[in-house]
């Protein structure tokens, strides 16, 4: 018996021993490799954690750039943010595609056709932007304005209500809405959207854990509320919705040789649409409400715009994009929640070996082929040499001293072109951004203008969840009740 034992130990031991002096040793041209001692996992552990404080302290240990064995796999984090333009524009030695597609299978169900197969059919630009996005906001608003006119939230007496729920209940349905339609009355049907509220928490809570590899079937109700949605967004249920996004349509004729998908690439959309925009507007509306002098300038600019535009403020208040453009402080607003509560990334796969240039070293570290690039946007976003005193709100700290918008941040004397990057870089880069933007300055009239609104107990802080680092925007990590009544009626 002891013999066996003995003998299981000395292969255990011989393996690690062997593993151990035969694991990769970096070269003098290459970024350093934080030390690790298990095999496979590496510093995985360590980076789950808080991704977030270990890649801060490792850049304090090992510099601007280090590389990181974690899952099988080396990453290069580079934390200068004077490099970062530089990996943005590489898209061909440092793809971004071949580093997601695995994650679409397990996450959504669907396999992209090709590496270079664009997004949605490549409809983004002729939707997303321009007279179609002007159009598409309007909608936006309107949805916005006929949420609030529901029983429920146009309440004459303060109501108590958790402010993710109420962004959810709002921003959800509104985005929804503008770009999926309603069911027609012909149909007889019409949504809970309640229920559907939950099943995308469930699935949006589970992203992480998709990411990382985990089966749909080995999460609690998640391939349930996933199957849901595949089902709400098949042709046949699209074909009963009026109003649906021209965008949608598109999409779906683009994929008409695969039926099958087009549901899930469908939610693929509405989960990128929607998950990032309520989380953010969730946090814009926290930072206003902890910090009053926020809503007043913010109410200023609010009835200033109105009156330029001649519009009544007590019907329903449209602003074009051109009107938002002219709101600074509210674009300073939505800047400085997105720099506190998102967490971009931008991350490659070398598909040749390349040298990477780090300007704030002028030296040139080789990355090998099949090694990652990782960029944490977050870490510029807190870096406390171009924003003072990083951890604070400061709802005009994207204004000039006459209320422009300021675009020069600096570090180490020198403007940081990639300062604020909330919607990452490159050609992974948001291609719903300017959607987005809009629809946050939209959240922000509709919950400042129309409603009383204040945090239950304004001394009780929330802080960011950081299972979700690199992915976007973070979750809260407790529930935050506010209170709120209309305001105009
Ligand atoms: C505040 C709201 C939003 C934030 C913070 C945000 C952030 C991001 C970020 C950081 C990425 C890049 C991920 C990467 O490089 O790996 C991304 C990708 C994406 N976003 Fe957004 N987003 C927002 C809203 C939207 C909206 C409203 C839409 C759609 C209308 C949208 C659609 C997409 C899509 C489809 C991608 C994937 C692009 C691709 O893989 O080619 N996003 N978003």
């Amino acid at each position: 018996m002891l013999s066996v034992l003995t003998t299981i130990f000395m292969l255990i031991f011989g393996g690690y021993f062997l593993w151990f002096v035969t694991k990769r040793r970096n070269k003098s041209s290459e970024p350093p490799i934080v030390p690790y001692w298990i095999p496979w996992l590496g510093q995985g552990l360590n980076y789950q954690k808080n991704p977030f404080t270990f890649v801060q302290a490792c850049a304090k240990k090992y510099g601007p750039i280090f590389s990181v064995f974690m899952g099988g796999r080396y990453f290069t984090f580079v934390t200068d943010p004077f490099t970062h333009p530089t990996i943005a524009k590489e898209s061909r030695k440092l793809n971004f595609r071949l580093q997601t597609m695995s994650l679409t299978k397990n996450v959504f169900g669907y396999k992209r056709g090709s590496v270079d197969a664009p997004t949605a059919g490549g409809h983004f630009p002729k939707y997303m932007q321009g007279e179609n996005l002007e159009d598409l906001m309007k909608i936006m608003m309107r949805n916005l304005h006929s949420i609030r006119k529901q029983d429920r939230l146009n309440c004459a007496d303060w109501t108590e209500i958790d402010l993710l729920r109420l962004s959810y209940d709002i921003m959800f349905t509104a985005g929804y809405k503008s770009i999926f339609g309603s069911y027609s009355k012909a149909s007889g049907k019409q949504e809970n959207f309640q229920d559907i509220i939950d099943d995308f928490i469930l699935f949006d809570d589970a992203f992480p854990k998709l990411v990382q590899g985990y089966p749909a079937s080995s999460l609690k109700g998640v391939e349930s509320a996933r199957g849901s949605f595949w089902k709400m967004l098949d042709s046949g249920e699209l074909d009963e919705r009026t109003d649906v996004y021209a965008f949608i349509d598109a999409i779906r004729r683009s994929y008409e040789d695969r039926p099958k998908d087009i549901p899930k690439m469908l939610f693929s959309i509405l989960w990128a649409a929607e998950s990032n925009t309520v989380l953010a507007a969730y946090w814009a509306l926290y930072y206003v409400l902890k910090h009053p002098e926020a809503i007043v300038a913010a109410r200023k600019e609010i009835d200033h715009m109105i009156d330029a535009t001649s519009q009544q403020g007590n019907e329903e208040i449209h602003f074009t994009r051109a009107d938002f453009e002219k709101m600074t402080v509210l674009e300073s607003i939505v800047n400085e929640s997105l720099r506190l509560g998102d967490s971009p990334s931008m991350l490659r796969l070398a598909t040749e070996d390349y040298d990477l240039h780090v300007k704030c070293l002028d030296k040139t570290f080789r990355i090998r082929e099949g090694d990652s690039v990782m960029v944490m946007f977050q870490l510029t976003h807190m870096d406390p040499e171009i924003y003072s005193n990083p951890e604070e709100f400061k709802y005009d700290r994207f204004l000039t001293k006459d209320s422009q918008m300021k675009t020069d941040f600096y570090k180490d004397g020198k403007p940081v072109k990639f300062h604020l990057q909330p919607f990452g870089s490159g050609l992974s880069k948001c291609p719903g951004r300017y959607f987005a933007i809009g629809e946050l300055k939209q959240f922000l009239v509709l919950m400042l203008r129309y409603y009383d609104i204040e945090l239950k107990d304004p001394q009780q802080a929330t802080g960011a969840n950081y299972n979700r680092v690199a992915f976007g925007t973070l979750p809260p990590t407790n529930e935050c009740p506010i209170r709120f009544k209309r305001r105009v009626t």
